[in-house]
């Protein structure tokens, strides 16, 4: 048996404001990550939840870290993960922030309205492993090319395993219980899940992390 290892695992959206009122975001709903938090908390680990804006309820058992931009979710996660066994991130983080927000309520006027955004940072490129082993799981979501896509991100952001999650049917994304999922491993196996349900994905990312964490002993 491994001990109890610790879990730091991102959820839902993130949240960029243009204005005190409106903002940029994304569809998802969290509940991915939160399957994982409950899967990781049931088979007896320690759990940390680094979320942004979701309306879920909270496993009880976990620590929960609320953010709102990616700014936040990069500062709570760079934060945390030294501590961590297993990073588990599922939020889907807005790529870009508007270059300004308004303290404001943006009043219309012309018939354009031209917003400037710019680039939010890879939480995922800016972790870096400690000398005692991490394990780390990313996700893809994607529309298209959606194996060949998820390998490139695997590969660029140093990960040991990426879950590529096919979007864009009614059936199978956000805000859902089934995704279309395969597991890309770092040694290059590729798994097809097919269409499972997300708690049932939540179990297989936790019982694989546990074995790179025992490989590694
Ligand atoms: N991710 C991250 N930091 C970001 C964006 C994404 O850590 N700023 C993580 C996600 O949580 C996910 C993985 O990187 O685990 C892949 O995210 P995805 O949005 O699919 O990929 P991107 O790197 O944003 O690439 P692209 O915009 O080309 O889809």
């Amino acid at each position: 048996m491994i001990k109890p290892l610790n879990f730091l695992v991102s959820a839902g959206p993130t949240r960029e404001h243009i204005d005190p009122v409106r903002f940029i975001t994304n569809a998802s709903s969290g509940k991915m990550g939160f399957m994982v938090a409950e899967a990781a908390l049931a088979a007896g680990h320690q759990v940390k939840i680094v979320t942004g804006p979701v309306t879920l309820e909270y496993p009880e058992k976990a620590e929960v870290i609320e953010t709102i931009t990616a700014m936040d979710m990069h500062a709570a996660i760079m934060t945390n993960f030294p501590e961590c066994d297993v990073l588990v991130m599922t939020a889907a983080v807005c790529d870009y922030r508007p270059t300004k927000t308004s303290i404001n309520k943006i009043h219309k006027s012309d018939e354009t309205f031209i917003l400037r955004l710019e680039k939010n940072p890879d939480i995922l490129l800016s972790v870096r492993r400690l000398e005692k082993n991490q394990t780390i799981i990313g996700f893809a979501a994607e529309t298209n090319d959606v194996i060949i896509s998820a390998r490139r991100k695997l590969e660029k952001k140093r990960m040991d395993m990426i879950v590529a999650n096919e979007v864009g049917g009614k059936e199978y994304g956000f805000a859902v219980e089934h995704i279309k999922a395969t597991l890309l491993f770092k040694n290059g196996e590729n798994r097809e899940l097919g269409r499972c349900r997300k708690k049932d994905i939540a179990e297989i990312i936790v019982k694989e992390a546990i074995k790179f964490q025992e490989s590694s002993r």
